[in-house]
């Protein structure tokens, strides 16, 4: 009881006083062992998955744990991401091998959070065909890691605990980087449009934008610690802050976080076609650092299958869409998500598709199978599309978004552009290697500090889908 007095009921003071808790029986563990122990975060899924996994590391780091490149650590967290089936089955498949390393480590701990476990058919498979996971939490759950640590540490017991709708967003809890240069930012959490194959609204809960103030201090924040580019991320950010009161556009926030004293470069991520509104159009054309890319995804281009999808546009809609950014930004980067085979698809549907894609000519596309998941109105349809019928179709569309791809991409090479450079080029150290305003690759001589640093590159052969470049002076 006494004990329970102690700890604070609101956040973030409860998850500090929990990473204290921790960082003491870790030190415990720690003696007991003679040496100090690891983690490990490994991140399945979307940009919203890789900055949870920030904020994971960022808790792990301060309760004391060391961070380890490899899943053979004492404590490895899983944060998953079920928007298809073979997401779960990777998942599952690695479970495996975590088994192997924890026989061998009584000091291991095995974490598993995020998307697939907001669902209970996976939570009860994993209490019962994977009983050496201890600790399970959903996305609403994500900033209570130490509580659930310092739970699993005293009890020893599997510790699971998911939320079925987010509370309001934690803010101010540690944070671990991947780049130090660049990051991404939560604007808004969850999402209410319901498409028909998406089990997205039912992991996520709906739709919550983030206090505006609160995402300029945070932005500001990440700029005086060395962020030259932000990604602002949401399910579909163009209806942000339509439920803040007062409300907020997402054109404006974008104005406002353009306005940050030393930001360089703004991204965002994603676009819904329905609520891309000209304003917003226009803020990003006048703007300073918003990149001129934009992920728009068209998932079909049938209007029937659109309709069917509840994706509330139509194929002419989208292509006017497309006709109307492209006038206000003429060099605008397009890539897209498309998924074949949903229910119902005839040969002229995915026609359809094929039509909008050589109208479009996309830089980039993300094309997927339609997968079944249970819960989403699609899954229960009687028509569904045979799997040879799907492959065929996926590999045609494939060929085509490549194609293009390409000769978008051909059509750059020699030109200068401006690159920020993310790493050391993985197979040859010689050369560096990062990213153009358009998310476009480019490999190119030049030594290890100037990562981080935004530099003038001359694209001098283009491979496909990067480059092969020159640093200009
Ligand atoms: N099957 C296939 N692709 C899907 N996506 C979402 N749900 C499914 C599903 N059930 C795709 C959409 C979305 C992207 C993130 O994943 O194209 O834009
Ligand atoms: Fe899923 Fe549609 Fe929401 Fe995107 S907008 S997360 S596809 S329901």
């Amino acid at each position: 009881m006494q004990n329970q007095i102690q700890i604070p009921t609101t956040e973030p003071e409860r998850q500090y006083y929990f990473i204290g808790e921790a960082k003491k029986l870790l030190e415990k563990e720690e003696k007991e062992a003679g040496r100090k122990l690891t983690f490990h975060v490994t991140t399945f899924g979307c940009q919203m998955n890789a900055r949870d996994s920030e904020k994971l590391r960022g808790i792990l780091e301060d309760v004391g744990y060391e961070k380890s490149d490899s899943e053979d650590a004492d404590l490895v967290v899983y944060n998953t991401c079920t928007v298809r089936e073979n997401a779960d089955n990777r998942v599952f498949g690695r479970l495996g091998i975590l088994h192997g390393y924890k026989d061998k480590n009584p000091h291991m701990r095995i974490a598993i959070c995020g998307c697939m476990i907001q669902e209970k058919n996976v939570v009860d498979k994993i209490r019962k065909s994977y009983p050496f996971v201890d600790i399970m939490f959903g996305t609403h759950n994500i900033h209570e890691l130490a509580e659930l640590l310092t739970e699993n540490m005293k009890t020893g017991k599997t510790t699971v605990h998911v939320l079925e709708k987010g509370a309001e967003p934690v803010e101010n809890l540690p944070i671990d980087r991947t780049y130090r240069f660049k990051t991404g930012i939560n604007i808004s959490f969850g999402c209410n449009n319901f498409c028909s194959y998406c089990i997205v609204p039912y992991v996520r809960g709906r739709e919550k934008s983030r206090d505006p103030k609160a995402i300029l201090t945070e932005v500001e924040g990440m700029v005086k610690d060395g962020v030259k580019e932000v990604m602002l991320l949401g399910q579909n950010v163009n209806s942000y802050g339509k439920e803040l009161n007062p409300t907020v556009s997402f054109a404006e926030l974008l104005h406002e976080v353009d306005q940050v004293p030393g930001i360089e470069r703004i991204r965002f991520m994603t676009s819904h076609p329905k609520d891309l509104s000209q304003e917003l159009i226009d803020t990003i054309a006048a703007s300073k650092h918003v990149c001129h890319h934009i992920h728009l995804p068209l998932q079909s281009g049938s209007t029937r299958i659109l309709k069917d999808m509840n994706r509330h546009y139509t194929k002419e809609s989208y292509l006017d869409l497309v006709r109307r950014i492209r006038e206000a930004i003429p060099d605008v980067a397009l890539s897209t998500d498309i998924i074949v085979g949903y229910p119902g698809e005839t040969e002229e549907d995915f026609e359809e598709t094929m039509d909008v894609v050589r109208k479009v000519r996309y830089d980039s596309a993300f094309t997927f199978e339609y997968s079944k998941r249970s819960g989403t109105p699609a899954a229960s349809r009687p028509d569904q599309v045979p799997a040879d019928v799907v492959k065929d179709r996926f590999s045609r569309l494939l060929a085509e978004v490549q194609r293009y791809g390409r000769e978008r991409a051909q059509a750059l090479e020699g030109r200068t552009g401006k690159v920020l450079v993310e790493s050391v080029n993985r197979e040859n150290p010689a050369l560096v290697t990062g990213r153009l305003e358009n998310n476009s690759v480019v490999h190119f001589p030049g030594s290890p500090d100037l990562i981080g640093q935004i530099v003038n590159v001359k694209l001098s052969e283009c491979h496909g889908f990067y480059y092969i470049g020159e640093m200009q002076e």
